[in-house]
């Protein structure tokens, strides 16, 4: 598989490295507005390629895209600590848009995932361009999910592969987590004993706010977004059908918005997303929280 990545930030180069080392790409292309960066993360990996499964890669301008079958797009203004999403948004907007539209001349067949934040924003912004919500798919709720399997199971001390929870809504802090939804080796929460609900709690928010949780101490994410993008990659080029919360343009009471609901990722991209009953506080907070990237949407003007 042919794998473009727009972005040679932090996120964009672990995420190429991620991708080597897991042996899932044919052949990397990284783009980059400063075309230096870009070839010197090239000659970086390259130099490693010896001791990893077969891989191409290269740099340069937006013409080495042509015939990928993915597009990364992870470019932008990364947010700064305090900033709120909606000032993120306006300083990227332009940007991501510019990207979709040379996406869509140089790489038209492509499946685009698209990691830039506010991811739902940017996902409405490439998908307007691009014209396919099957095509376009945002990050979404992935990474939060990620986050919460990895945070319990190391409260459980138990291999988080075997935990699992649907989070929904907007990649922000109006999140939501499905709480009836968490399972332990396929057995609901409420059957293990040894959790303490104010454990629990902390957890909760904590996946909520882990993102500025980190970017306070280190001043930006990368390592666990790398490997949430690869869990979208894998259901792509494996053709594996899973079940991802990833964001995409959809129609939200008669509107239509980005953000995430479980969905089905195949070969093709989106597949469907899946109906699944909520309680009525958790339709409230769907509501809250499709609401608030909606408002972000008309107050953006896009
Ligand atoms: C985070 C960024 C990617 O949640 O939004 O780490």
């Amino acid at each position: 598989m042919k794998i473009s990545i727009i972005g040679c930030g932090r996120v964009g180069t672990t995420t190429a490295y991620t991708l080597m080392l897991k042996g899932l790409a044919r052949e990397i292309v990284l783009v980059d507005v400063d075309e230096d960066k870009a070839k010197g993360e090239e000659l970086d990996l390259l130099h490693g390629t010896a001791e990893l499964p077969n891989v191409r890669i290269s740099s340069g301008d937006f013409s080495l895209i042509s015939h990928s079958d993915l597009v990364i797009i992870t470019a932008g203004i990364p947010r700064k600590p305090g900033e709120t999403r909606l000032q993120l948004a306006e300083k990227n907007i332009d940007i991501i848009r510019g990207i979709a539209e040379k996406v869509l001349h140089y790489a038209p067949g492509a499946l685009i995932l698209v990691v830039s934040n506010p991811v739902d924003i940017m996902t409405y912004v490439t998908q307007r361009v691009i014209g396919n919500e099957k095509k376009v798919i945002g990050l979404g709720n992935v990474l939060d999910q990620l986050r919460f399997r990895s945070l319990l199971g190391k409260e459980l001390n138990i291999h988080p592969q075997n935990i699992n929870a649907m989070i929904i809504g907007e990649h922000g802090d109006s999140m939501v987590i499905l709480e009836n939804t968490i399972t332990i080796n396929g057995l609901p929460l409420s059957q293990y004993k040894t959790l303490d609900q104010g454990v629990l709690k902390e957890i909760l928010h904590n996946t909520r706010y882990g993102g500025a949780q980190v970017i306070a101490f280190k001043g930006g994410t990368y390592y666990s977004v790398a490997i949430a993008i690869c869990q979208v990659l894998e259901a792509i080029i494996f053709d594996t059908n899973e079940i991802l919360p990833v964001s995409i343009v959809q129609q939200f009471e008669g509107k239509e918005v980005p953000y995430s609901l479980p969905t089905i990722i195949g070969s093709t991209g989106v597949i469907r997303t899946i109906d699944i009953n909520l309680t009525t506080t958790q339709k409230g907070e769907l509501a809250n929280s499709v609401s608030a990237i909606y408002s972000m949407i008309k107050e953006l003007g896009i």
